[in-house]
């Protein structure tokens, strides 16, 4: 049987292609296509949504998930912005209810392999930053995918970037921010789409992880694959990788 979805944010950049996406694929239907000016619980409720995919802004994207999840619906969260006690909140809720959701930071499969494989780097070459850099209208920074690798590399190595060398910044932030040990540095360009590279220093030599969306087309069947998998799930998790 078809799942439905319904798209919040389909006006955006990220909303448009998942519409034509979903519009297109053999087990989603569109449920309905909403934004800023409509209310997302009449909308669920009217719909009759069994999935709601967010692609909106950060400063929205907490309650629209609450309210997604409270209307009896099943996230898929791909907007940026939350953060870990607002993920904790959200799946204490989820798991009360018993009801299945997935925040994504990166829809996309060589993303996710980067983050898989840093893992691995990190266990051998403990020193590591990440820059990542994306188009001059992300409305956040760090990224998503930057915060997640950050805790991921310290998951999987408890000892990175350790000893903890002092550092005299002349410039304030000229070390980037630092995210669980990890310094991240954030560029903001017109030309960019979402890009990031971890670099591991050892003695003697570096290591470069790169990854490159070159268009938005990389993220859709990671979201496809999102609204299919939610429908097995029984609590909110996050990582695409969770669902691979
Ligand atoms: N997870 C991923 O793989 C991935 C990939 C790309 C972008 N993103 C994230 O997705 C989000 C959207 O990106 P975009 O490039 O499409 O942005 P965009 O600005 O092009 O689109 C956002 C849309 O959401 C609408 N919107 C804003 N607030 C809203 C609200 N409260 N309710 C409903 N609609 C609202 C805006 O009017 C706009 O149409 C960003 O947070 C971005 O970082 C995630």
């Amino acid at each position: 049987m078809s799942i439905s979805v319904l798209v919040n944010g389909a006006f955006g950049k990220m909303g448009q292609l998942t519409v034509k996406t979903i519009s297109e694929h053999p087990n989603l239907t569109l449920a309905g296509e909403i934004g800023r000016s409509h209310d997302l619980r009449e909308a669920i409720i009217d719909s009759k949504a069994q999935v709601v995919i967010d692609f909106t802004h950060p400063d929205a994207v907490f309650n629209n998930t609450m309210t997604i999840i409270e209307t009896g619906a099943r996230p898929v969260i791909g907007t940026s912005g939350l953060v870990r006690h607002q993920i904790q909140q959200l799946q204490q809720q989820c798991t009360e209810l018993k009801r299945g959701g997935i925040i994504v930071p990166n829809f996309s499969l060589g993303a996710v392999l980067m983050m898989k494989y840093a893992q691995q780097i990190v266990k051998y070459l403990p020193h590591v930053e990440i820059i990542e850099m994306h188009h001059d209208e992300k409305a956040d920074s760090p990224s998503g995918t930057a915060i997640r690798t950050a805790e991921l590399l310290e998951q999987a190595h408890k000892q990175v970037n350790q000893p903890d060398k002092p550092n005299r910044e002349t410039v304030k932030g000229a070390r980037g921010a630092l995210h669980h040990q990890i310094p991240i540095h954030a560029v903001r360009l017109p030309g960019f789409l979402a890009h990031q590279q971890i670099i591991f220093g050892g003695r003697g030599e570096t290591l470069v992880l790169r990854h490159d969306s070159i268009n938005r087309e990389c993220f859709m069947p990671g979201v496809c694959l999102a609204c299919e998998k939610v429908m097995t799930l029984d609590r909110l998790v996050c990582g695409l990788e969770e669902i691979l």
